[in-house]
């Protein structure tokens, strides 16, 4: 891995404070793994307590709206989860598309409302089983890229991270092969260098996430153009997550 990887802990709707101590156990291991970055996106009301443990890693949410503020009963603005310490936002998710109903262009404007507010985003896609089957996995992806990454980004590879999550393999145990995800990062790069320049482009870190655990993780970051894991299940203790980040740090070179 020529970048320095990136390992995110996607906590979903999982957590009370009795998991803080988790976040800490992740802090205190993340402080003797610096050739990893690592972070966690708990639920909402985790954000500021987490981020008051953290010296080491950083701390996201999982979503935001894309307006400011206003009448959005049950919402929370970019402004607001930057306020309470989040670094970043994971965007996108497949269970906020599917779950929620959100189009490429809501995506889109949350993007833009995330980076205006100062936070880094990660930029979630990924097809589902009967897509793959069909053969159209990379055309999907791609489509689904363009309309929902933000076509300007002011220093792209700093601000902006996506993450190849193949529905199929979100919290079922099968993952993508090391081909099937090489082949798809590859595609990516191909367009995020189309996007953003061949200069911020290559740069941009693409991460994969689905049943990424501490046994197939060492396979996964052994693959070209994995920067990293988005990582839901295993992310839950901090004994499986820093495992994985283990594993990744086992990639970088001396
Ligand atoms: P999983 O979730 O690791 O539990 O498959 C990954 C994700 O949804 O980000």
């Amino acid at each position: 891995m020529a970048q320095r990887p990136y390992i995110v802990g996607n906590w979903k709707m999982h957590g009370t404070r009795a998991m803080l101590s988790e976040a800490r156990a992740i802090d205190r291991a993340a402080q003797r793994l610096m050739k990893v970055e690592v972070a966690i996106a708990p639920p909402y009301t985790l954000i500021h307590p987490a981020h008051r443990e953290a010296d080491q890693i950083s701390v996201g949410a999982q979503d935001c709206h894309h307006a400011d503020g206003g009448a959005h009963t049950g919402d929370i603005s970019a402004a607001m989860i930057a306020d309470a310490g989040a670094k970043f936002v994971i965007l996108g998710h497949s269970e906020r598309r599917q779950g929620h109903s959100e189009t490429d262009a809501t995506v889109k404007a949350k993007a833009e409302a995330a980076l205006e507010a100062g936070l880094r985003v990660i930029m979630c896609c990924g097809e589902s089983a009967d897509t793959r089957k069909s053969g159209n996995a990379a055309a999907f992806v791609e489509n689904q890229l363009r309309g929902s990454l933000p076509e300007t980004i002011d220093s792209a590879s700093e601000r902006l991270t996506v993450a190849y999550e193949p529905i199929w393999a979100i919290g079922t145990g099968d993952t993508a092969t090391p081909r099937d995800i090489g082949d798809m990062h590859a595609a990516i790069r191909a367009l995020l260098v189309e996007l953003y320049g061949e200069e911020e482009g290559r740069e941009i870190r693409i991460i994969y996430g689905g049943s990424v655990k501490p046994d197939n993780a060492g396979e996964i970051f052994a693959v070209a153009e994995v920067g990293g894991a988005l990582v839901g299940g295993a992310s839950l203790t901090a004994d499986s997550f820093m495992s994985i980040a283990l594993a990744a740090a086992e990639t970088v070179d001396a």
